[in-house]
Formats: C-alpha cells, sequence, structure tokens
C-alpha cells in the first residue's frame, strides 16, 4: 500500500527542493550524533527510485491523513511530521512486532514493501500564523507556524504551530508544559487533548504514555481497530492510524 512517512529536520530552515531531500524517512533526529544510526543514505534512495521508474501519485489524490504534528525541540532545530498518502491503509506487512528487531531497513526492507510512488512534499516555516512571512532559520524558544504542501500543487496540510527550545544557559521566567498519560481510544473522546489547544496557552506538550492501548475492545462507536489486540505490524499501524485521525489529537499535535 502507498504511504510515505515525512520526518523533517529542520536546521538551517530553506524551502525544501529535492524530491527525495524532502522525504527523509528515519532521518536522523535533530541530526544529533547519538541518532546517527537513524539518518539514510539520500543518494541510495534516489538511485533506487529511478531503479524502479516511479509513478508519482495526482496531487488531489493524496491526504495528509494523520494532520502535522512536531517535536523534539533543541534550540535551532525541530522535528516536523506528517504521513502523505492516499488512505489512513498501510502494507499489508504480517511481520510480528516482539522482542528485540533490527531496526527498519530502507535496503534490505525486511518489514514492510518499499512503495515505488514517491510522494514530493515541500514544506515552510513562517512567522506569522497566516503563513506569509517566510523564515530561514529558527531562533531558541520561539514560537514559528509550520505547513507542508504537495510540490507542484495547491494541496496543503494545516498551517501547524511550533516552539523551539531554549538554550542551556538562558534564564526563564516561566515554562508551561501540557502532560498526558494513558489515552485509550475505545474508552472515551479524546476532549482534553483539544482542550489544551481551546482553552489554555502552553509551550510544550508531554506525553507520558500511554498513548496507545493494546487491548481489543470491539464495540461502540470507537470500537477498537483492528477489533483485536495487536499482532502484526500491520495491526499496529492500523491502530497507531485510527489514534492519529482523532481530531482533538491532531489539533493538539499540530498545536
Ligand atoms: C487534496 O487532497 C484531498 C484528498 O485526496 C482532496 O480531497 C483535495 O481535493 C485535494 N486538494 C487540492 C487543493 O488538490
Ligand atoms: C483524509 O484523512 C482524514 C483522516 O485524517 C479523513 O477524515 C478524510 O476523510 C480523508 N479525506 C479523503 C478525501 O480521503
Ligand atoms: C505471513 O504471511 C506469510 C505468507 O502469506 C506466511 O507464510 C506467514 O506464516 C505469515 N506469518 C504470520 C506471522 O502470520
Ligand atoms: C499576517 O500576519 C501579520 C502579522 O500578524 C500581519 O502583519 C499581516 O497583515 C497578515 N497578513 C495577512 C494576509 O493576513
Amino acid at each position: 500500500m502507498i504511504f510515505t512517512t515525512a520526518y523533517i529536520v529542520l536546521g538551517t530552515l530553506l524551502r525544501a527542493q529535492a524530491l527525495l531531500n524532502s522525504n527523509l524517512n528515519y532521518q536522523s533526529s535533530s541530526r544529533r550524533q547519538e541518532y546517527a544510526i537513524l539518518g539514510i543514505d539520500i543518494p541510495l534512495v534516489e538511485r533506487r527510485a529511478w531503479r524502479r521508474n516511479s509513478e508519482e501519485n495526482a496531487p488531489d489524490e493524496l491526504n495528509f491523513t494523520h494532520s502535522i504534528a512536531s517535536g523534539d525541540p533543541w534550540p535551532e532545530s525541530i522535528i516536523l511530521c506528517t504521513r502523505i498518502a492516499p488512505t489512513g491503509e498501510s502494507d499489508k506487512s504480517n511481520v510480528t512486532v516482539e522482542g528485540d528487531v533490527p531496526l527498519y531497513n530502507h535496503v534490505t526492507k525486511p518489514y514492510i514493501d518499499v512503495d515505488p510512488h514517491p510522494i514530493c512534499l515541500e514544506w515552510s516555516v513562517f512567522k506569522t500564523n497566516n503563513g506569509t512571512v517566510a523564515t530561514k532559520s529558527l531562533e531558541p524558544f520561539t514560537e514559528c507556524f509550520d505547513q507542508f504542501v504537495v510540490c507542484n500543487s495547491e494541496n496543503m496540510s494545516r498551517l501547524g504551530k511550533t516552539e523551539t527550545a531554549s538554550r542551556e544557559d538562558d534564564h526563564l521566567d516561566k515554562i508551561s508544559l501540557a502532560v498526558f498519560p494513558c489515552s485509550n481510544y475505545p474508552k472515551g473522546y479524546f476532549n482534553a487533548y483539544g482542550n489544551a489547544v481551546r482553552r489554555h496557552n502552553r509551550d510544550y506538550v508531554v506525553h507520558l504514555g500511554d498513548y496507545i492501548y493494546e487491548n481489543a475492545d470491539p464495540t461502540g462507536e470507537r470500537a477498537d481497530k483492528p477489533p483485536h489486540a495487536p499482532f502484526s505490524l500491520h495491526d499496529y499501524r492500523t491502530r497507531h492510524n485510527q489514534y492519529k485521525t482523532d481530531p482533538d489529537l491532531q489539533l493538539l499535535s499540530k498545536d
């Protein structure tokens, strides 16, 4: 099935240009040394896409199924995330997810089939909440706004809000956190997520887990998907997708 998750690291911000450089799956977090292992070889990915004679999806068939999110703030960088795909469905991999497994590998694809349809996304970061003044670099402890757009199209994500971290030695009078634990989708609505946006100003959100539950509650309008305890990679992705479509969770993630 067709999907691309874009984890994009913004160091010095420039409008994304190259096709695959704007789709850095599992790019190392904030380019920090300790996560270098999560980085991928972009030239290799480009060569592979070229070999497959890939065909792009039409922009109007693509949907930001999980809206957008941002996190892992550092003084001059932040990670922006989105999922862009025709549907919320993922690869039907039945690989079991249990015990220690090697990291997801783009070359040997032990867990999922690599999709032959590359998706080109651009992103921008703005100083204003109407998306008019683009910024090229980030300042510490500063709010900014972000948006993804499917290349060469009008199909764009919602405008997100994000905030860089302070420098280690900065003096701050006040920092506000919204803290959440234990979010169980079938047990009720996620209005607490939405209320953190609608009613309060906060700098950051901290989720202590559980972010999803592995139980199976197959009844009611928020019945768990799949309707059994997740077991395979596809099961987990289906469950994760279900949570991620919640409007209040999407509101909190983008804000
Ligand atoms: C963006 O994609 C969605 C989902 O496929 C579609 O409904 C919408 O019309 C598209 N918007 C534009 C401006 O192409
Ligand atoms: C896009 O995804 C959202 C889930 O976030 C869904 O509610 C909506 O119906 C989808 N739109 C299209 C056109 O597929
Ligand atoms: C996954 O699918 C393959 C091929 O259909 C099958 O051989 C294998 O037993 C399945 N594994 C699991 C864990 O269901
Ligand atoms: C966008 O916001 C800025 C700053 O708040 C304001 O000066 C500008 O007029 C706004 N532009 C539009 C098109 O609304």
